[in-house]
């Protein structure tokens, strides 16, 4: 299915929380790098140091046992900061068409170093490694807009890059349309995880 097809694989009569469970996990792996899939796009909430912070990150990789998200950043950016400092965070993925909105939360880890990171450097395009290699880091003040140059030094790009990858324990999932909203909820304690049907 071409994912803006306007066909919306959660209204379905009958829906089972088995089902929304493989329909979310088929969806999330089949936005992973997708531009095209508008869960590709989600947006990281972090606990700010004074107020909570969002933004959108390309979702790059997803596993769903365990239940992991992996993103890439530049590890000078604020957001790194704010996760060392509280590793809680929630990401929140909308579909206009289908108007299914999926919340998850869970625990955030960077990696700097290692064959994973390593692999995943290698795995970007030439372009997405420009701002990777400036020497200013991001949200650095600027003279001009387009003072940010990027030295040809991979090395430096490389060492300024790094892989965020969450582990999710809380999985929610709601449904707007005509005929009735639909909300379920999955959580893991440790364990599989649990699913319930809310009120919407
Ligand atoms: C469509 C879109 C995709 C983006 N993807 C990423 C990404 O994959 N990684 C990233 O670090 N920033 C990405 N950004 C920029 C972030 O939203 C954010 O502005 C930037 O990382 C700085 O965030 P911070 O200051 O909170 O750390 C993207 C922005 C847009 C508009």
């Amino acid at each position: 299915m071409n994912s803006n097809d306007f066909t919306n694989p959660f209204d379905i009569q009958a829906p089972t929380l088995e089902g929304y469970w493989l329909t979310l996990c088929d969806e999330l792996t089949r936005a992973c790098d997708n531009l095209d899939h508008p869960w590709s796009l989600p947006v990281l909430a972090t606990q700010g140091f004074q107020i909570p912070k969002q933004r959108i990150l390309v979702l790059r990789d997803f596993e769903s046992e365990p239940f992991l998200l992996t993103m890439y950043t530049d590890r000078r950016s604020g957001k790194v900061a704010e996760i060392e400092e509280s590793p809680q965070v929630s990401w929140l993925f909308y579909h206009p068409h289908w108007r299914v909105q999926l919340g998850l939360r869970g625990i955030v880890r960077v990696h700097r170093d290692g064959n994973l990171v390593d692999a995943a450097w290698e795995r970007t395009r030439p372009t997405s490694r420009v701002p990777y290699r400036s020497p200013i880091s991001p949200g650095a003040v600027l003279d001009t807009p387009d003072e940010n140059i990027s030295t040809p030094n991979e090395e430096q790009g490389r060492r300024n890059f790094c892989v965020l990858i969450t582990e999710i324990h809380f999985v929610e999932v709601f449904l707007l349309r005509l005929q009735g909203n639909l909300r379920a909820i999955w959580e893991s304690h440790g364990g599989p995880f649990q699913g319930t049907w809310r009120q919407p």
